[in-house]
């Protein structure tokens, strides 16, 4: 609570030159973080002052503008160490986003690791994200994918998770957080008892990095992935975390310059970790601009950004809870800063409209997690995700927005 106090909520929205302005005439309430988190200044001129000042091409030049840029660039590879804990900063691969990390982990470890017969575990609440690269792999592989069940909170059925390990199981892929129900998922205690039958862990951390501290090293896990563009920095840019020695003995994916350490027509030799994952020129300027927002996030305080989601989401979840006629979806007792609800004999979509017509911003439908809305017979979800940014008064916003949805369909 002490940090909840302190949190200086309303000096940190300045930080952020979108929250200004207004929507449909009103003040704009942001509450589609899940699915991309608005920008602080100190990003934003991070990746002006690169193409303005330092901008060349990295690894590959003496001059003095190469030089700069490479330091910088590999200055994000060291934020993005801290910021997961890990051992090593050529642990570090950087990559598109969460969705290229896994579909990595799946064409160069999982082809090489994985054989018919072999299982690959998941859970029922996974992001498609975290299911159609497995399949592939399973597709390619004669492997079977298998999948844990969740209850109707939304919570992952412990006992049943640990029956579907097995020494078949050659990887656990489960979400951190998830996307569509906000549940937070056991991940040190998944990673121990995967780890126990021989599975490897490969975590989808997209929406917790964001949100609360992560420490690979804790939580145990192999690999770990995460978006730059939901943790309040540029698209086009993520991190994948994995264990050295795994990434030393995993074949690479992509091939050109930057992956190889020498090539002849006759065979080519690749380059050390990570390089021989980061073929071609990278996102040079996004990837300084996401060491930017790290740095800032770290700047604040993961903890202290847990603790205040943690205040807003029951705050909101009270509010809404409020309203007749609003069911919400996802009820688990560990949940991060996501609200996922429905609305008797209103249709997700025209809820979502009528509340950006207020200002509001919220994401509809199904969240790139169909199985998700299968298991819960909906079509879809009317989402507020929330972020360290977003205020209690916000939080009202919506109840009343709804309302008002709720009056013009009377
Ligand atoms: N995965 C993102 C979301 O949940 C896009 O909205």
């Amino acid at each position: 609570m002490n940090h909840v106090k302190t949190f200086e909520v309303e000096a940190l929205r300045k930080d952020f030159p979108i929250l200004a302005r207004t929507v449909h005439g009103k003040p704009l309430v942001y509450l589609d973080n899940g699915a991309s988190a608005q920008k602080p200044r100190c990003m934003i001129d991070a990746i002006r002052h690169v193409y303005e000042q330092e901008y060349a091409n990295v690894h590959r030049a003496a001059h003095e503008l190469s030089a700069a840029c490479t330091d910088k660039f590999e200055a994000a590879r060291r934020t993005v160490q801290r910021f997961l804990n890990a051992p090593e900063d050529r642990e570090v691969i950087f990559v598109r986003g969460t969705t290229e990390a896994i579909n990595l982990v799946a064409q160069t470890w999982g082809r090489a690791n994985v054989k018919a017969g072999d299982e690959i575990l998941i859970t029922a609440m996974e992001h498609h994200s975290n299911i159609v690269p497995w399949q592939m792999l399973c597709e390619a592989s004669g492997a079977r994918l298998v999948v844990a069940p969740m209850d109707d909170t939304g919570t992952l059925m412990l006992p049943e998770f640990e029956k579907r390990l097995s020494p078949r199981t050659k990887l656990l892929a489960c979400v951190h957080v998830s996307n569509a129900l906000g549940t937070v998922n056991p991940i040190e205690w998944m990673a121990q008892k995967a780890h126990a039958v021989g599975a490897l862990v490969m975590v989808d951390g997209a929406q917790a990095a964001p949100h609360q501290r992560i420490d690979v090293q804790k939580l145990g896990v192999d690999f770990y992935a995460f978006s730059g563009h939901k943790a309040f920095g540029p698209t086009g840019i993520g991190a994948l975390w994995g264990r050295a020695e795994l990434l030393e003995a995993m074949p690479p994916w992509q091939g050109g310059g930057e992956m190889i350490k020498s090539v002849k027509f006759e065979q080519t030799t690749y380059n050390v970790i990570p390089h021989k994952f980061e073929a071609g020129t990278p996102n040079i300027a996004d990837t300084i601009g996401l060491g930017a927002s790290l740095e800032y996030l770290m700047g604040i305080g993961l903890d202290a950004i847990e603790a205040y989601e943690h205040e807003l989401l029951a705050y909101a979840t009270a509010k809404l809870g409020e309203i007749p006629g609003l069911r919400i979806v996802g009820t688990s007792q560990n949940k991060a800063g996501v609200i996922s609800f429905v609305l008797d004999g209103i249709h997700s979509a025209d809820a979502g409209m009528i509340l950006d017509e207020q200002g509001i911003a919220v994401r509809v439908g199904q969240h790139c997690a169909e199985p998700v809305m299968d298991f819960f017979k909906l079509h879809g979800t009317i989402r507020a995700s929330f972020a360290f940014y977003n205020t209690m008064h916000e939080a009202d916003a919506l109840a009343a927005g709804i309302r008002k949805v709720q009056e013009l369909f009377k």
